[in-house]
């Protein structure tokens, strides 16, 4: 697939068929991500792959209680609050597959984590497979609780849980603001 098509094509994607993602295409999407720059060349990132369903279910049961509580002294708008509170909203859409990166804590694990994590999602849409990064989710992960359902060692911070499986189906475009551009010729 051309790298246009890829960059234009990719869409968050939250309907999902309930064909599981094979293990050797799970990890050519990590191998996409290692392909990304980061500061120093430090590599500093780690994948966590989830494809058990009550594990799956139990992140996204801590992550809407936890959500929810952090909006109560936020200014999160009320449609948010409505869909965390709703018992049927699965914050995971009920992929088969969450891919979470982190990142070792350092000045740059959050963009060189980012980084890979848009190299997962784009290499992710050329073979046909959806993602979404799951930002409902990152705060519980970043607790000690969270931490220790990944099973991430010290010094490891989450940073980009990502949702992967086989669209239900095609994608509406997203359209894109103008761009706000400043030249100082
Ligand atoms: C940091 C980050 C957090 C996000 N968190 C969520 C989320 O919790 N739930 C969700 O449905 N989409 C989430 N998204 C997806 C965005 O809503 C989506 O990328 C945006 O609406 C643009 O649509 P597109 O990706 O199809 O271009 C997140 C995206 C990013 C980059």
């Amino acid at each position: 697939m051309e790298l246009s098509e890829a960059i234009r094509g990719r869409r968050a994607t939250r309907q999902f068929a309930q064909t599981p993602v094979a293990k050797p295409a799970l990890l050519e999407l990590i191998d996409a991500a290692i392909q990304a720059p980061s500061a120093i060349n430090a590599q500093p990132w780690e994948f966590t792959v989830i494809q058990n369903r009550t594990h799956l279910d139990r992140i996204a049961a801590s992550s809407k209680a936890y959500m929810l509580t952090a909006m109560e002294h936020s200014a999160a708008p009320q449609h948010l609050r409505d869909l965390l509170k709703n018992p049927d909203f699965d914050i995971f859409y009920h992929a088969p597959a969450l891919i979470v990166i982190s990142a070792k804590s350092g000045d740059w694990a959050v963009e060189d984590a980012a980084l890979a994590a848009q190299n997962l999602m784009l290499a992710a849409y050329a073979k046909g497979l959806g993602t979404c990064w799951i930002g409902f989710a990152q705060r519980w992960l970043e607790t000690d609780e969270g931490k220790r359902s990944i099973e991430l060692p010290p010094g490891i911070q989450p940073v980009a849980p990502i949702i992967v499986g086989y669209p239900a189906g095609p994608m509406p475009p997203v359209p894109r603001n103008q761009p706000r551009v400043r030249w100082f010729d």
